[in-house]
């Protein structure tokens, strides 16, 4: 998979450089180009944003800059191009394992009040939003989202990861997890899981995902 990136703050997205996400980067296991917007205003000064029409506070991120760049990286529409905004679908692991299917994707990430609309008119595919929440621009809800979905690509994790993605994709929550010591400051593990019964075990693990799911997001159970 091919993933471009676009946005004014493209320092922000050093941190996928560390841990697993970092690791499949460093061994191509998909690949991620970020491009600075600002590279592309064609404003002497390389201004990218501008005061909304019709007045109102903050400002707006003028189409130019956008255009071009979205030109440049995906000249001949191959990508699934996504812009992160509070107003679009809400992320769910059935979407990220769809969005984890296609060959290229495009992120715009916008600032300030927003994007001119007629980007997201002509250039855009799907608006994606992370949740019911406002954050100061996308690039935080770009970084969540490819996380999530380089978590689906072949050699991204590693075979002891993946297995916990088995245990969430039932649609429930995770079971807790214990390591040594046995006992922690008088807190002792769950005896079945010593048992060495692996038929026990996943009976124990499946009780405890209904119990802490019913407790803390019934709303998943309705449909099972
Ligand atoms: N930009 C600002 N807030 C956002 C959100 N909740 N999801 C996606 N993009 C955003």
């Amino acid at each position: 998979m091919k993933i471009e990136v676009l946005t004014l703050f493209p320092n922000m997205f050093d941190s996928l450089k560390e841990s697993v996400i970092g690791k499949a980067l460093d061994k191509e296991k998909f690949i991620l180009n970020i491009t600075d917007i600002r590279d592309y205003s064609l404003d002497k000064h390389k201004k990218c944003d501008d005061y909304p029409f019709g007045g109102g506070s903050g400002m707006v991120m003028t189409p130019q800059p956008i255009f071009d760049a979205i030109r440049a990286v995906d000249p001949n529409r191959v990508c699934k191009r996504i812009f992160l905004s509070p107003k679009g679908k809400t992320l769910s692991q059935s979407l990220v394992e769809e969005l984890s299917k296609e060959d290229n994707l495009l992120f715009l990430c916008g600032h300030y009040e927003g994007v001119d609309q007629r980007i997201i008119d002509s250039e855009i595919d799907m608006e994606l939003s992370i949740g019911d929440y406002v954050l100061t621009g996308g690039e935080l809800a770009c970084m969540v989202t490819i996380d999530a979905v380089a978590r689906y690509i072949d050699g991204v994790l590693g075979s002891s990861e993946s297995t916990m993605e088995e245990s969430f994709s039932n649609g429930l929550l995770e079971y807790p997890q214990y390591t040594r010591p046995q006992n922690f400051n008088g807190m002792a593990v769950p005896e079945v899981l010593l048992s060495g019964n692996h038929k026990e075990i996943e009976k124990w693990r499946y009780n405890e995902q209904l119990k802490i799911t019913k407790d803390r997001r019934p709303d998943l159970l309705e449909d099972k």
